[in-house]
């Protein structure tokens, strides 16, 4: 039965015992309600290392004020049996009291610019949440890789820009986005949405679909790339777009033309019902 703990010192006692016995150790932060693209980081980081450690932390920092922090899915005995299947070696499940001893206090990490822009300007502050929380459990945890998921697109550059700029000892892989067999990228917030809303959940996919066939059928002008990618969003009532921006797959910059050996990413994110959705596909590697 794979072991949880919740004490910083018990997980720096075990990553000890893993290094005494010469072993790599990996980490997969999560904030639970786990699901199969969670279950593939884990795999990822045992496939890289010797002992995956799993964090599960709903991280109150990363959650503005009308987000949805309260309701936010818990299901730690769910998620154990889910990290002890996919191969984890130890769970680290914190309170908020050890994670933040400070309370509201607390020193916080920024990432200026990258922070800023497409889920940064629609949740002020959610970087600032997500570097700070990730240092912590850099810090707690010291592992030599950390795995992170495609469908954070935004999320992983934010954390190499900061494991750059604090010269943090650690190597981050970024795994392949799980998608439901029709397309929908597996999230923790797919288990709000009602028959309907699932159903026009599916706009996210579809849409960036019709934007990489685009791009193969040799459109390289990014506002067309949108417009498309916004008609198909909008043509579901269901569905209210965020932003759809097509920019540099690793600056995030916005793009006009996508020539010049460039990697490109489409990012979307829309509100389906009460629920924000957030999707993305490169369209040029
Ligand atoms: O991607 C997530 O689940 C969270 O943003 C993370 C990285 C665990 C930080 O709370």
């Amino acid at each position: 039965v794979v072991e949880v703990v919740e004490s910083p010192e018990d997980v720096r006692r075990a990553v000890a015992a893993a290094r005494d016995r010469g072993q790599r150790v990996g980490l997969v932060p999560t904030m639970g309600a786990l699901h199969h693209g969670h279950a593939q980081l884990i795999a990822e980081c045992r496939h890289e290392t010797d002992l995956a450690v799993v964090s599960i932390f709903v991280n109150p920092t990363q959650f503005g004020p009308a987000e949805d922090f309260d309701r936010y899915p818990r299901s730690l005995d769910d998620d154990v049996r889910r990290c002890e299947a996919a191969g984890a070696g130890l769970v680290f499940a914190p309170s908020v009291a050890t994670v933040y001893p400070n309370g509201g206090g607390s020193t916080y990490v920024e990432v200026p610019g990258l922070s800023d822009i497409l889920e940064g300007a629609c949740r002020p502050g959610h970087f600032r949440g997500v570097a700070t929380v990730v240092l912590k459990l850099f810090e707690i945890v010291q592992p030599d890789v950390a795995i992170f998921g495609q469908k954070d697109y935004q999320q992983q550059l934010v954390i190499r820009r900061m494991v750059r700029d604090l010269h943090v000892p650690v190597v981050i892989r970024v795994a392949p986005t799980v998608r439901e067999p029709d397309g929908l990228a597996q999230s923790s917030r797919n288990r709000y949405l009602n028959v309907q809303e699932r159903q026009d959940a599916l706009a996210l996919y579809r849409a960036l679909e019709a934007a990489q066939q685009a791009v193969a059928a040799g459109q390289h002008e990014a506002d067309r790339i949108r417009q498309i990618l916004r008609d198909t969003l909008e043509s579901r009532p269901g569905v209210k777009l965020e932003y759809a921006e097509v920019a540099d797959a690793d600056t995030l910059e916005p793009l006009s033309d996508l020539g010049k050996g460039r990697r490109v990413v489409a990012l979307l994110a829309a509100q389906v019902g009460s629920t924000r959705l957030i999707d993305n596909a490169l369209l040029l590697e």
